[in-house]
């Protein structure tokens, strides 16, 4: 009889945090995010200013170890929970894994950040099948089956996708670069729609921000000259777009350019 009371007091006590977690999800009071790619650049500055904006993290990363460590003390230095995970997008592997390993670490997740990204000059008449592969693998697969299991588990919540403001031109040296992120675009907004009202769906154009790795600042004032605000922008820029997206109940559908005006040259 003991035995059963307790049984049954632990059903109501679960229950009741069902219930508890449903409501909070519902009412988009948890905030975590899952940033691929966060180790480090764009990613690194994005997971700390939503750790700034109250959110728990979950930062994926690929190589950059020691980046992802240091990230993860600064986000923990902000008071907010960390949890970091390792994985190569450009392999076979099962994105449900990712989201459930997020789930399982957190108990909920609310924002998708489809950040990793690499960035080859490759013209079309050099771009090997692995090329092609990795760009399609990164740009497109993952942000899609991020997307797929993501929405099967978040009741309320949002997705942006980093984009690029050449997803708008015809420039031909980064190819199947601006080929994925094109194709990323079109799933923004075709995801915007499929999966309202319950998860909105928004991309961010940015355009010269950083330099690649291997190039310097001068690489970004000479692709700014030729841009209408002949200066590059800031990160700054880009994270604002970022809350004003993170913190809209409405902005649905939506593909900022923080570009100076660069898709108009
Ligand atoms: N920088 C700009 O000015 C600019 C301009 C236009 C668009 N964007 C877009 O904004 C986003 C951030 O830009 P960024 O320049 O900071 O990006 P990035 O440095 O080119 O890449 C971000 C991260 O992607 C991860 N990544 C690469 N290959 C991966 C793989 N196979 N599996 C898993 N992760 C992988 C890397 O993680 P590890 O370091 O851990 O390996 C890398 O740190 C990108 O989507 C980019 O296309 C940026």
């Amino acid at each position: 009889m003991e035995r059963f009371a307790k049984r049954n007091s632990i059903a109501l006590y679960r229950r009741a945090l069902d219930l508890f977690t449903h409501f909070r999800q519902g009412a988009g009071l948890e905030k975590i995010a899952l940033i691929t790619g966060g180790a480090k650049r764009l990613g690194r500055d994005i997971c700390l200013s939503l750790a700034k904006e109250g959110f728990d993290i979950a930062l994926h990363y690929h190589t950059s170890t020691d980046a992802a460590e240091q990230t993860r003390k600064e986000i923990k230095g902000l008071g907010r929970r960390c949890f970091i995970i390792q994985s190569n997008l450009n392999e076979p592997v099962l994105h449900s894994e990712l989201i459930d390993a997020v789930y399982h670490h957190f108990g909920n997740l609310t924002l998708l950040i489809n950040n990793a990204s690499i960035f080859k000059k490759l013209d079309f008449k050099h771009t090997s099948p692995m090329d092609f592969d990795q760009n399609v693998m990164l740009h497109m697969k993952a942000p899609f089956f991020l997307s797929q299991a993501f929405s099967k588990k978040c009741q309320k919540g949002a997705i942006i996708n980093m984009l690029d403001t050449r997803v708008d031109q015809y420039k031909t040296e980064h190819f199947v670069y601006t080929l994925s992120k094109k194709s990323l675009k079109e799933m923004t907004l075709l995801l915007a729609k499929t999966l309202a009202p319950d998860i909105r769906v928004n991309g961010i154009c940015p355009g010269a921000i950083l330099p690649p790795e291997n190039q310097g600042e001068q690489y970004l004032e000479q692709l700014a000259q030729k841009t209408p605000m002949k200066h590059p922008g800031h990160v700054q820029d880009i994270l604002s777009a970022l809350l004003y997206l993170t913190r809209s109940n409405y902005v649905n559908g939506e593909i900022l350019y923080v570009d100076g005006g660069e898709r108009l040259t």
